[in-house]
């Protein structure tokens, strides 16, 4: 079994839920739920499978936390890691960088040789653009807890399936 560990920034709180909803769902223990600032170099080694979430914030921008956690992650060798992306945003007021950290993230740990999972398909959502759109799909689960609370737990158990099949044994 793949060691998983998530790290997450949420400034409201609505990330931190999606974590924690994750995490019970793939039976992860508590202590392998970190909030970002707790990234670090030996806290990356320690998984086979980094599941990192972000809200986003400004226009499109990653949250607060996260700045210095993507600094953390660009220097490091996360050759033969996958990486999973999530995040919470709220497409009805920021239809044009709807949950964009997504794409920060995704953008800024190319040169890591990390291999993403976890893409997701835009059906079902309602926004104009989004820099977490690569190649029609979202780089990971985007999650609109504002305005489509009612969404969450079906495209949690989603993703969570997709993960599992993904991550393999
Ligand atoms: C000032 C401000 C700016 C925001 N900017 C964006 C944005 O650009 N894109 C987006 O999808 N959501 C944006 N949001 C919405 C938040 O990402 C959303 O409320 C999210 O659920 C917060 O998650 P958190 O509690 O984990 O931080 C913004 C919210 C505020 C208050």
């Amino acid at each position: 079994m793949k060691k998983i560990g998530i790290f997450y920034g949420s400034t409201t709180g609505n990330t931190e839920s999606v974590a924690k909803t994750i995490a019970e769902k793939l039976g992860l223990a508590d202590g392998d739920v970190h909030e970002v600032s707790e990234l670090n170099a030996d806290a990356a080694a320690a998984y086979d499978v980094l599941l990192l979430g972000s809200s986003t914030w400004g226009a499109g921008d990653l949250q607060d936390d996260w700045y210095d956690g993507v600094d953390v992650l660009k220097g490091l060798d996360l050759s033969g890691k996958q990486v999973a992306l999530f995040g919470c945003g709220d497409s009805a007021s920021y239809p044009d960088t709807f949950c964009g950290a997504l794409g920060d993230i995704y953008n800024d740990i190319q040169g890591t040789g990390a291999s993403f999972i976890g893409m997701v398909a835009t059906d079902g959502y309602t926004f104009d653009e989004s820099a977490s759109v690569v190649d029609g799909k979202f780089v990971g689960l985007a999650i609109d807890e504002d305005n489509e609370s009612d969404k969450t737990e079906e495209r949690i158990n989603a993703w969570v399936e997709q993960l599992k099949g993904e991550m393999g044994a």
